[in-house]
């Protein structure tokens, strides 16, 4: 039997890796089925009423948003479903959720980390920022920490460029950011308290 300790350094971090992949793809599970909480079944109709009744399919990307901000992804029977909603083939629901970043196609953790790569950010030290986000929570970009506290992922420009490089947390901006700002922020959110927004190179 080939013992652990006997493998080289190579051999250990594509097991590592292998083994990190196979954790994330079990905790990955599509639902059945997919229904709008009561609340959203109004907004559903209210959407719906701003574009003709023979153009339902209008109504595609807001209630994909609809279904993702309710469940926190996009779920195959959430698309479905969408897709019955607006009378459009499935296909399309499964091409726009795939082209547009903003849908998540798997669960993610408690806090959405993402962090933008787009060429203003990226010459001011993005990658820096990456690296150190993935060193602190032992993750790589498009994965979620073990406990499920936190999801980790790469966006294009979110439109804060003159404070680049740029990190946003559940929908919070952290801007002019430093690798060394990095711990501070993240143990804040774990601990559930809120780090000081927008840039943070200001008292
Ligand atoms: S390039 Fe990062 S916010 Fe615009």
């Amino acid at each position: 039997m080939i013992s652990i300790s006997n493998l080289n350094q190579n051999s250990k971090t594509l097991l590592k890796n292998f083994t990190r992949a196979f954790v994330n793809s079990k905790k990955f599970v599509q639902p059945e089925s997919f229904s709008f909480t009561k609340e959203n079944q109004s907004k559903v109709k209210d959407i719906l009423k701003n574009y003709p009744e023979d153009h339902k399919e209008s109504a595609l990307i807001p209630l994909l948003s609809l279904a993702q901000d309710q469940e926190g992804w996009i779920s195959n029977a959430a698309i479905n479903e969408v897709c019955n909603i607006t009378n459009c083939p499935r296909i399309y629901g499964y091409q726009t959720t795939k082209f547009y970043s903003m849908f998540r196609r798997k669960p993610i953790g408690k806090h959405l980390i993402e962090i933008c790569t787009c060429t203003p950010c990226m010459l001011n030290g993005a990658e820096d920022i990456v690296k150190a986000t993935k060193d602190e929570l032992k993750i790589d970009l498009g994965e979620s920490t073990e406990d499920g506290k936190f999801t980790l992922t790469e966006v294009e420009c979110q439109g804060a460029c003159a404070n680049s490089p740029v990190m946003v947390i559940d929908g919070i901006y952290y801007e002019n950011l430093k690798t060394q700002d990095i711990q501070k922020i993240i143990s804040q959110i774990a601990s559930g308290k809120k780090p000081k927004p927008g840039p943070q190179n200001e008292n």
